[in-house]
């Protein structure tokens, strides 16, 4: 069966691929479907690196969640990250014709603002408008229909190497789909877990995943700065399987069902069971032992994510505080340390803002896919015919014919 009403996001992340399916309630909500998972093998740092084993690894996914939905597939909103991402802002000028903006203007403004040298090797993922200035009037969010002779936008810009990019395309045709876009997985993770208020007073969403930790920063309702770190969840297994010399899979285990952050914050005595290497019996170690090998390294994830917070000169507009999302933010003690090194209130980010099969994605490591999915939704119902209808009668003519009221009234 296929809708035409249906909307889908693919995460293809470094640890797992992700699909997950909405139907479109029509009063511009959306209902979670289906969702398929698979673990991710041709990935390294948030980039492609293997296509063949990408794509067995999409068409697992896709054919669990198409299973679930009872529907076929056939576009998706695919999100990108990896260290070749760039974000940085720019501004545009244009002079307004016929003293009222347009829709051309806007368009005319927002090309000026990308009329930047980039490398034949990267391309621009997104330019997304900060606000609109018009003559001198500052902080317009949509400035159709005003009158004004300058017209001016601060964007911001985010640009990718030209190849991953494409190998994420050519991972999803040869699974048989087709991409309606690719969109930023910061940008997209945002969409889930962010509220409008945080949004607002200005926040940090940091999506820790298995390969890489992405930053994005929003302050006045829209995003100022983007960065990605090649450091994640990955790091830490490796840590702990080196340092209790231990295989990876064992490791990752451990991770999961023992892992703690904060040194501190282990106060029993709890003893844990190690599978040694090389056929050598098990043995048995602290929790505290455990947690102080994945400090210093959740440590170093955070404070290079602080580092890059102060850098943007973002950090004290962000009253909101900082918002982790992504599977790593889900280690015993994260938020206390990211509050400890932070200084600002932290909180862990669920995706929220959908309805239907909500439990089934109700985890931090879902957020991506669920914010390519609304941002796909966003897209389709599309800005442009949502944006205000400007209306036909011209100013004069109104005034016109409230004077003519006038004068009736008087007579
Ligand atoms: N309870 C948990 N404790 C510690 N780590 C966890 C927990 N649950 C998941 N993780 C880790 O989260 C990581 C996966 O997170 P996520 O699914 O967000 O990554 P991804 O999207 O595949 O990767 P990326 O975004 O980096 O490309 C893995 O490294 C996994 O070990
Ligand atoms: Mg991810």
């Amino acid at each position: 069966m296929a809708r035409n009403d249906l909307i889908v996001g693919l995460d293809v992340g470094t640890t797992k691929i992700c699909v997950v399916v909405g139907e479109a309630t029509g009063d511009g909500g959306v209902d979670i479907i289906g969702i398929g998972t698979s673990p991710s093998t041709g990935l390294r740092r948030g980039v492609v690196v293997n296509i063949e084993k990408t794509v067995q690894c999409v068409k697992k996914a896709l054919e669990e969640a198409e299973l679930m939905a009872g529907c076929d597939i056939r576009s998706v909103y695919a999100g990108i990250a990896g260290s070749h991402i760039q974000g940085f802002n720019s501004h545009g000028v244009i002079a307004v014709k016929g003293g009222e903006v347009t829709q051309r203007d806007v368009d005319r403004v927002i090309e000026a603002a990308k009329a930047i040298a980039i490398p034949m090797d990267r391309e621009v993922l997104h330019t997304l408008p900060q606000e609109f200035i018009v003559d001198d009037q500052r902080g317009i969010a949509d400035p159709l229909g005003m009158a004004g002779v300058r017209l001016e936008v601060k964007v911001h810009i985010v640009t990718g190497a030209v190849t991953s990019a494409q190998n994420i395309i050519r991972s999803c045709n040869r699974s048989g789909l087709d991409v309606s876009n690719i969109v930023l997985e910061s940008l997209a993770s945002s969409k889930a877990v962010l509220s409008p208020e945080e949004r607002e007073i200005g926040v940090a969403l940091v999506d820790i995943g298995g390969g890489t930790t992405d930053l994005a920063i929003f302050n006045k309702d829209s995003i100022k700065h983007t960065s990605v770190l090649a450091l994640g969840g990955h790091n830490l297994t490796n840590d702990i399987a080196y340092g209790l010399r231990t295989p990876m899979v064992a490791a990752e285990k451990i991770k999961l069902s023992h892992g703690c952050a904060m040194s501190d914050l282990v106060t029993t005595d709890e003893i844990i069971e190690v599978p040694s290497v090389g056929g050598r019996e098990s043995r048995t170690m602290s929790k505290r032992v455990l947690a102080e090998i994945c400090e210093p390294r959740c440590e170093e994830i955070l404070a290079l994510v602080d580092q890059e917070l102060i850098k943007s000169g973002f950090k004290n507009m962000i009253a909101a505080g900082v918002v982790l999302t992504g599977g790593t933010c889900l280690i015993d003690g994260m938020q206390e340390l990211a509050e400890q090194i932070f200084d600002l209130p932290v909180r862990i980010g669920y995706p929220t803002g959908i309805g239907g099969l909500v439990e089934e994605v109700n985890s931090p490591k879902y957020a991506t896919a669920v914010g390519l999915l609304l941002h796909g939704a966003g897209e389709e119902s599309g800005p442009r015919q949502r944006a205000f209808k400007i209306r036909d009668d011209s100013g004069f003519d109104r005034i016109l014919g409230r004077m003519r009221k006038w004068f009736t009234d008087i007579a």
